[in-house]
């Protein structure tokens, strides 16, 4: 029985590509694995803060020397973190924006990649403090395309960035499922998220 974490980050309702298919992922997921439990997070529609000053503050303090403000400057990026670690999975939907991730989930990551609990340097370097058997599935969304081998692909800063980040953390085992092309026509269109859903199916199966 594992925890599953969805997040979403489009600011999109019932339009969103990702959102939809990272729903899509989540119900069939539930119906094959129903002892799973899901525990969902729109950053989307409810962001979180930007890291702030006091923040930063608290973050590089030693939780036991922490005044009473610094414990509250830090308190949500806590709950983030120990949301994050309670998950035995991840299913994210991230659209491309500016060849990115939006800033919502930037914003995210900024209060979970947190040094003492999610990452540490030791003496072989930096080191992910999350259970490296975590496995993460990116579903994106994206106007454009941008396939490896072409010159297209040097565009791609959300998955190269998603991996290296997640990565960084100690989450490597990632998948992406890239709904690409959505602003390239009707029949573009309609064909990527043909593949797409049959993507979301295989992994729902192998995942
Ligand atoms: C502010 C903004 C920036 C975008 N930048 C890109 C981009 O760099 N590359 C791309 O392929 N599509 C880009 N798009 C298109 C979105 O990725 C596409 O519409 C996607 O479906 C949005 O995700 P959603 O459907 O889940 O809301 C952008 C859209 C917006 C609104």
């Amino acid at each position: 029985m594992a925890n599953i974490l969805h997040i979403d980050s489009s600011p999109r309702g019932d339009r969103s590509i990702s959102r939809s298919l990272s729903y899509e992922f989540v119900t069939s997921w539930k119906d094959t694995h129903p002892g799973d439990t899901v525990t969902y997070r729109d950053l989307g529609h409810n962001p979180v803060p930007h890291v702030d000053e006091s923040w930063i503050a608290a973050a590089f303090t030693p939780p036991d020397v922490r005044t009473p403000e610094l414990t509250e400057a830090i308190k949500l990026s806590d709950s983030l973190v120990d949301e994050l670690l309670a998950a035995d999975r991840y299913v994210f939907g991230v659209p491309m924006y500016n060849l990115n991730i939006p800033s919502t989930f930037k914003a995210y990551i900024d209060q979970i990649v947190r040094a003492g609990r999610t990452f540490t340097v030791g003496e072989n370097g930096y080191q992910g403090l999350v259970d490296s058997s975590k496995k993460a599935l990116i579903i994106t969304s994206r106007g454009g395309t941008f396939p490896a081998g072409t010159p297209a692909a040097a565009y791609d800063l959300q998955e190269p960035y998603l991996r290296t980040i997640l990565g960084f953390i100690g989450i490597i085992d990632v998948t992406f499922i890239h709904a690409d092309s959505l602003n390239l026509g009707d029949t573009a269109r309609e064909k990527s998220l043909a593949a797409a859903k049959s993507a979301i199916a295989q992994a729902v199966a192998n995942w």
